[in-house]
């Protein structure tokens, strides 16, 4: 299979490639990525040597460039490039609708106009809004989002809809809950939680920390894309999810009690507006359909991260200091470069 896939420089995008290229050692995988601030090729560096695997930096929102991208035979867009994060979402909403809205409809073009023969677009259980107690939604259930982030994502969604529904594209949609693991920006709940308290900061906690979210090893998730990609039904919906949504508190606590610091540095702050009480997923559809569940179970996987943080302190250092933003010009081009004259 060669796959083209966008934002594979981010979290889940770069777990993907080295997930997938792991399982299909024969597999091509272009990476297409803008590099913003969420987009990092020390991600990526044991990947980066192998002859099947190559990077080209680009907007999603860029047509011509796309197009040119896609100009050799792909046998699927894997769709991961978006803005990301609520709260960047609350303070300004442009760039969301900009990558996540207008840079699908560019993907879902060029793809259509190159006749890709399957495109995967990764969307997210934030679409739906928030769930009641004991309630979780189905791929059936209307979408409600409550943040622009989630509003984007929804909009994404409903094009990729469109485009099956009018022009015949042979699209697959997942929705999938909140992610964790490693390479995860520390931005997101819980590598943020993770580097503060390696320094021993407070950790911000919003609201009462009561709100629930379905949390997921990001290769679990990995797995579910694969699966989704090489067996669903063109134009249906794929919850993916763990089953057990989780209050903030309870992951906070349990990080600290595993990185051995105390209770006392949680600090409860302000929430964020229009903050979703609680997400839930009702993932029976694919579990059935497709074979799938989740393996890693949450106890596991937070010790499994913890510990990843832990052996990878520079790349947390980078990330945090903002020093990785300088890898691509410093030593990424520079190696190539040196690679090319050999
Ligand atoms: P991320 O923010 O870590 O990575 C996003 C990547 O997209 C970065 O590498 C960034 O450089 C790239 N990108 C951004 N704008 C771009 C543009 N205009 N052109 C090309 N590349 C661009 O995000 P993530 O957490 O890895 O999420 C990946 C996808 O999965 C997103 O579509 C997100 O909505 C979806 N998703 C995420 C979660 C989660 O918990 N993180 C859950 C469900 C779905
Ligand atoms: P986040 O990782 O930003 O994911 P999302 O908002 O997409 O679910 O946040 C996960 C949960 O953690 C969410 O309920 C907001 C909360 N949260 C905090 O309490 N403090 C923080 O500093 C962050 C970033 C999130």
């Amino acid at each position: 299979m060669k796959l083209l896939v966008t934002g594979g420089a981010g979290f889940i995008g770069s777990n993907f490639i080295r997930y997938f290229l792991g399982a299909y050692p024969d597999a091509e995988i272009l990476n297409f990525d803008k590099l913003t601030y969420a987009g990092n090729l020390q991600n990526l560096e044991d990947i980066d040597a192998l002859p099947n695997y190559r990077f080209v930096r680009g907007d999603i929102c860029d047509a011509e460039a796309v197009e040119r991208d896609l100009g050799e035979p792909f046998d699927a867009v894997v769709h991961f490039a978006a803005e990301s994060h609520v709260d960047r979402s609350i303070a300004g909403a442009r760039e969301f609708i900009r990558t996540n809205v207008e840079g699908t409809l560019v993907m879902l073009e060029a793809a259509r106009k190159r006749k890709v023969p399957r495109f995967l677009h990764v969307s997210t259980d934030e679409v739906y809004g928030s769930m009641a107690p004991k309630e979780s939604a189905t791929e059936q259930s209307p979408l409600a989002p409550n943040s622009p982030y989630a509003a984007s994502k929804a909009a994404a969604d409903l094009l990729v809809r469109s485009y099956v529904q009018t022009h015949k594209f042979p699209a697959v949609i997942t929705r999938c809950t909140n992610n964790y693991g490693p390479y995860q920006f520390p931005e997101k709940l819980i590598p943020l939680m993770i580097s503060n308290a390696f320094e021993s900061k407070k950790l911000p906690v919003y609201g009462d920390g009561l709100n629930e979210r379905d949390w997921i090893f990001v290769e679990d998730h990995c797995r579910a894309l694969d699966a989704v990609l090489q067996k669903g039904r063109v134009g249906e919906i794929y919850n993916i999810g763990s089953g057990r949504p989780v209050p903030n508190i309870g992951i906070v606590r349990s990080l600290l009690k595993l990185l051995d610091k105390p209770d006392g540095l949680i600090e409860f702050v302000q929430d964020r507006p229009g903050h979703d009480r609680r997400y839930a997923l009702d993932d029976s559809k694919i579990r059935h359909e497709l074979g799938w569940e989740p393996k890693v179970d949450l106890d596991a996987g937070l010790e499994h991260t913890v510990d990843w943080y832990r052996k990878h302190i520079d790349w947390v250092h980078a990330a945090t200091s903002g020093e990785y933003q300088a890898y691509y010009e410093k030593f990424y081009v520079k190696r190539r470069a040196t690679l090319a004259e050999l």
